[in-house]
């Protein structure tokens, strides 16, 4: 299926607000050259599954050179592609592709810190203190600088200062050691990123999600998140982005309390996008508890966005189910719920996909699936939920939820012809989850199937701009197990919409009654069945 000619980010600048994003990642996805690794090949073979799909976008974890000690958030060239993933002209014509079966590409912009292979941290560690290309990183004597500041993985770091042999000084890294964070007050760092930036712009890539956006600049006395001066950054990021290449869009990777979260979209002049962190995990919570209020209590919480900005919701992603914006209490309860196996936690988080979290109820997972097409913003699919995929606990670090695309019951799911042994990751082969029971070749031939289902949401969401665009106004009946809102838009213009959203957060059935005394005489119409 082709859909039809898409509008341009020019000519349609609020794009991001009508999309549906699908994540995922090269190398999982399909491998085209059956090397074991997937590939920019097999992507573009995998496309039309994209379209037919009906999402809107692909975002595109990171594909660049990099020692791969982090998935390739660590990264060591900004301005090529992974050799075991293809050439830059594979994807160039992946992005050809893509644009002309509508679909946008979103690509990762990951400025915070760099492999400790990239040439600017070599050339850095060798200069002599003080000079810029020294400067390209933050040094200290000690490594008592900065104490006030958390660290992310708690797991496996115990400071985010690492001593370096070579440059004897210690260098900051938020995340793991060999992951310096690059230093934001130095303006050549601010010229290379932009350059970069441009790089990938002039390629034609849509959208760029800021990773670790909140961690750019340090300052003594402080948390080092959020800070004034990190803004600052973003403004600069952001208008030569409008300056460069009008359209294109900006989201951020801000893992923070909704207000804190806001402020990344600026007066409308910083990031057009950003992850509602805060509003995943209180959707677990509230089917875990049968209770409506974590989801309306935090949605009171959030603040009104500047008009042409959009919240990006999710369910899960490529990390663990993150519990960071969570009471410790809360998280507790997180925990103990859905990852008794403590195998299944790292760091702050739950290091499972969507269906085993939902214990493979597939009732529970289109519930879930609701909530994340219906609440305020843009939903993100992450590859292998649509199919209901599962997980591998006993992989390291996040890797459990990056296992190979399951597409049929072939030699490792369809995925590869390469020897099982060589393959960048195993699939998954349980009975429950395995890639002879939940593949796509058998879900699209299924009418009743987690696939065609998730298809079938999506058509229905394409045809109502209201889930996009609209406003959510929450009803409060009595039943605290039944979470009920509005989503309207365009009511102003006399063409406008009311959907009414419905959901029962419990175990069994329920009994409610609603408020719709303002739709008096109005004909409720089912957008599932018509
Ligand atoms: C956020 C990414 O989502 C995560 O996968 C990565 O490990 C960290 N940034 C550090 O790069």
């Amino acid at each position: 299926m082709t859909l039809p000619a898409t509008l341009t980010p020019i000519e349609d600048p609020l794009w991001y607000k009508d999309a549906v994003i699908y994540q995922i990642h090269i190398k999982s996805f399909f491998d085209g050259n059956n090397d074991g690794v997937g590939d920019f090949a097999g992507l573009l073979q995998k496309l039309d599954y994209i379209v037919d799909l009906g999402v809107t976008a692909i975002w595109m974890l990171p594909f660049y050179p990099s020692p791969r000690r982090d998935d390739g958030y660590d990264i060591s060239d900004y301005r090529g592609v992974h050799p075991d993933y293809g050439t830059l002209a594979d994807l160039r014509e992946f992005v050809v592709a893509a644009h002309a079966r509508g679909l946008r590409i979103i690509t990762e912009l990951v400025i915070n810190h760099t492999s400790d292979q990239h040439s600017w941290f070599q050339r850095a560690r060798r200069a002599p203190a003080g000079s810029p290309e020294r400067d390209f990183y933050v040094w200290s004597d000690t490594d008592t600088k900065y104490a006030g500041t958390r660290i992310i993985f708690c797991d496996t770091e115990k400071s985010n200062w690492t001593w370096d042999d070579e440059a004897k000084a210690y260098y900051w890294h938020r995340f793991y050691a060999h992951q310096p964070d690059l230093n934001f007050d130095n303006p050549a760092v601010m010229e290379e990123v932009l350059s970069a930036m441009r790089f990938w712009l002039d390629l034609g890539i849509d959208g760029l999600r800021l990773d670790a956006v909140p961690y750019l600049i340090e300052r003594d006395g402080t948390s080092n998140e959020n800070l004034p001066e990190t803004h600052d950054i973003i403004r600069r990021i952001r208008a030569e982005i409008d300056a460069y290449a009008p359209g294109r869009m900006l989201l951020a990777e801000a893992n923070m309390w909704p207000e804190d979260a806001q402020v990344y979209f600026g007066q409308g002049d910083e990031c057009h996008m950003s992850f509602h962190f805060p509003l995943m995990p209180r959707m677990y919570m509230a089917i875990a508890r049968e209770d409506r209020f974590p989801i309306t209590d935090i949605m009171r919480q959030t603040p009104a966005i500047p008009e042409n900005c959009q919240w990006a919701v999710f369910l899960r992603n490529h990390d663990e189910l993150t519990l960071e914006m969570v009471t410790s209490s809360e998280r507790d309860y997180l925990w103990e719920t859905y990852a008794a196996d403590k195998r299944a936690r790292i760091n702050l988080g739950i290091r499972r996909r969507l269906s085993p979290l939902m214990q493979h109820d597939r009732r529970r997972i289109e519930l879930m699936n609701g909530l994340l097409l219906s609440m305020p913003g843009t939903p993100v699919i992450y590859y292998g939920d649509e199919i209901g995929m599962g997980d591998n606990i006993y992989l390291g670090d996040r890797d459990g939820v990056r296992t190979p695309m399951q597409w049929s019951i072939d030699r490792n799911g369809g995925f590869s012809r390469a020897d099982p042994a060589g393959l960048v990751m195993p699939p998954i082969m349980d009975p429950l989850y395995g890639y002879q029971a939940v593949n796509v070749e058998a879900q699209a031939a299924g009418q009743h199937s987690l696939l065609n289902w998730v298809r079938r949401m999506l058509e229905v969401r394409r045809r109502h701009r209201a889930f996009g665009r609209g406003t959510q106004r929450f009803l409060y009946p009595g039943n605290r197990k039944v979470l009920a809102y509005l989503r309207e838009y365009g009511a102003d213009n006399g063409h406008g919409e009311t959907l009414l959203c419905v959901y029962n957060l419990s175990r069994s059935a329920q009994a409610v009654e609603l408020d719709l005394h303002d739709f008096n005489r109005a004909v409720p119409v089912d957008v599932i069945g018509g």
